[in-house]
């Protein structure tokens, strides 16, 4: 049974915002495929860092709303719920992805203007479960990291590791013990290096998805919590 996901046509951008591009539909893709083993592992708070359109947070909140329901063994009446937020820096987007929301009878979701998380990396610190993650990965010149406007969709920095590398450096603080990353990543961003690195930092991981699309290499990265964590002392992942 293929499970529900977003539809393009009651998704919302302008020329302000992300559109849905094949980094979008492959993370979705990658979602899509995962989604069962939730129904084991049931995720109580889940964030999506930059959301552009909506199109990937509002395919989550209906994944869950699948294998929390009765064809998952779990009575419509004693449905399961899940905190759900998604966060972007642009107000265009964040505008974009209510829309989505909307169109698509979405409720669930609280949308927020910030930095990454901003102030709520405290209140969020070792309850996230699942992190979704479509970062800006095109390695660009560093004075255009967050320099405002659409650019601020794509503009990596070098290696396309800025904004990146901030995110991995927050994910031993905000994951929950169960907690999953699933971000986007190209092949100048070294995904298979990050695996090495966060090792380190007590995280497994592996390459979930991978599609050429034009110019880019895309890959899923998948990074979850080691069972037993592991603290090697190293310096900040990133760094
Ligand atoms: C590649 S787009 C992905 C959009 C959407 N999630 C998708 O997959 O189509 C990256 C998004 O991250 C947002 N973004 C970039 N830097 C950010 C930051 N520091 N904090 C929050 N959002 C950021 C951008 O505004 C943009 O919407």
């Amino acid at each position: 049974m293929e499970l529900q996901i977003a539809e393009i046509n009651k998704t919302h951008w302008n020329g302000d915002v992300y559109e849905p591009s094949d980094d979008t539909f492959l993370l979705v893709d990658v979602l899509q495929q995962h989604a069962k083993a939730w129904n084991n592992k049931w995720p109580l708070c889940c964030v999506e860092l930059g959301s552009g359109s909506g199109y990937v947070i509002t395919s989550l909140a209906l994944l869950l709303r699948q294998v929390a329901g009765p064809s998952f063994g779990h009575p419509a009446a004693h449905r399961r719920t899940c905190q759900l937020l998604a966060v972007d820096h642009s107000l265009a987007a964040v505008e974009a992805t209510r829309n989505t929301l909307q169109a698509h009878q979405v409720t669930e979701v609280d949308v927020i203007a910030a930095s990454l998380l901003g102030p709520l990396v405290d209140k969020l610190r070792g309850s996230v479960d699942i992190m979704v993650f479509n970062p800006p990965y095109v390695p660009t010149p560093d004075e255009e990291v967050e320099r405002g406007g659409i650019a601020s969709a794509w503009a990596g920095g070098y290696r396309g590791r800025r904004i990146i590398d901030r995110v991995l450096q927050l994910l031993p603080e905000l994951l929950s013990p169960r907690g999953e990353l699933f971000m986007v990543t190209v092949a100048e961003n070294e995904p298979q290096g990050i695996i090495e690195e966060m090792l380190g930092f007590g995280f497994l991981g592996r390459i979930a998805a991978a599609r050429q699309a034009d110019e880019e290499a895309l890959q899923i990265l998948h990074l979850w919590r080691q069972p037993a964590g592991l603290d090697t002392g190293a310096p900040a992942p990133g760094q």
